[in-house]
């Protein structure tokens, strides 16, 4: 046998070799923690995400607080909001004294230095399980009406502290218009995170479960993107851009991996990947099995999340991950 020339395994030789040759570091300031809360004012272990809390307005503090001693230093929040709140056009979403104003005043309060992320979709506020309106007649989802809706939901939202205004509902043309609805209320430096690769995927059971969100009829595949497009990805990308996002989003993550990729190439904005509820659910069902090492498969997902492009990950293991990269 010819020995080889080159040997790729010396670099791999050892443990500081392979730290000064390694391509990609994860980072717990990458990270941002997806929270559910409610108005109860018990904390409730979420069935459907096990592992996983929906917060009193007093636990939401309590675990924003160790989220910062964790070394992540963002938050999304996510209401369960009661069924005698929700109607067919989301009309609690401008209720100045609602679940998600008041959670944000006081986590800014309390913790300044915390980055407030907010969702922006109809969804956990609509009797249809919708992220738009739901015309009564034709089942259609009403683009221009919705995008009015999440105008004023946006404008409360800064109002009430949030730091990034993330729009998950998909619908055309709302980043340029709550661009501008939040300029015209005075809050210009309140950012733009696009959902602008969201596909219509069965990963995001667990989560519908989470808040009781699920749509009543059909399902989101006329809102979200087809899993099977790759281009679309570009044009909602260019879309986004020109209509003024700061950041942009990819989601789900692990299945999409191309998608984080070619984003990451065609724009010179931050890109996000959302490791959604399903993708942490398949690893906390087989490390809750025995059948994978939790703390191995989770870093190692994020990592190769990274690896693709993402500069910032959002995952329900944002904790965990930050302890084991602290360790
Ligand atoms: C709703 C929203 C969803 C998620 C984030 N925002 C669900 C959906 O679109 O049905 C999914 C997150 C997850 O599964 O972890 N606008």
């Amino acid at each position: 046998m010819i020995p080889p020339l080159h040997r790729p395994r010396r670099s791999r030789r050892t443990p500081a070799l392979r730290d000064l040759v390694r391509e990609t570091t994860l980072s717990a300031h990458d990270l941002v923690y997806p929270v559910f809360l409610h108005a109860d004012q018990e904390d409730v272990a979420i069935e459907a995400m096990p592992g996983q809390t929906r917060w009193s307005p007093d636990g939401l503090l309590r675990v924003a607080e160790r989220t910062l001693e964790a070394g992540v230093r963002a938050l999304v929040l996510f209401p369960k909001i009661e069924d005698g709140a929700k109607d067919s056009t989301g009309t609690e979403v401008s209720n100045e004294e609602g679940l998600v104003p008041r959670s944000l005043r006081a986590l800014k309060a309390r913790f300044p230095e915390l980055a407030l992320i907010t969702d922006v979709a109809l969804d956990p506020y609509s009797s249809d399980g919708h992220d738009g309106i739901v015309d009564p007649d034709s089942g259609v989802i009403l683009n221009d009406e919705t995008v009015e809706v999440l105008c004023r939901q946006a404008v409360v939202q800064a109002r009430a502290g949030a730091d990034v205004i993330a729009p998950s509902d998909m619908m055309d043309g709302r980043v340029g218009a709550i661009r501008e609805a939040l300029d015209a209320e005075g809050f210009t430096d309140v950012s733009i995170l696009a959902y602008t690769a969201k596909y219509a995927s069965s990963f995001y059971g667990p989560f519908r479960g989470a808040l009781d969100s699920a749509p009543k009829d059909g399902d989101k595949k006329t809102y979200q993107m087809d899993p099977a497009n790759a281009r679309e990805a570009m044009r909602e990308l260019y879309l986004d851009e020109a209509e003024g996002a700061d950041m942009v989003m990819v989601k789900p993550a692990g299945p999409y991996l191309d998608i984080v990729r070619a984003v990451r190439e065609a724009t010179t904005l931050p890109v996000a990947a959302y490791q959604v509820s399903g993708e942490y659910l398949m690893i906390e069902a087989a490390a809750r099995s025995g059948w994978l090492d939790r703390r191995e498969v989770a870093l190692e997902s994020l990592t190769g999340i990274k690896r693709a492009g993402a500069d910032m990950i959002l995952t329900y293991h944002a904790l965990d991950a930050a302890g084991w990269l602290a360790d």
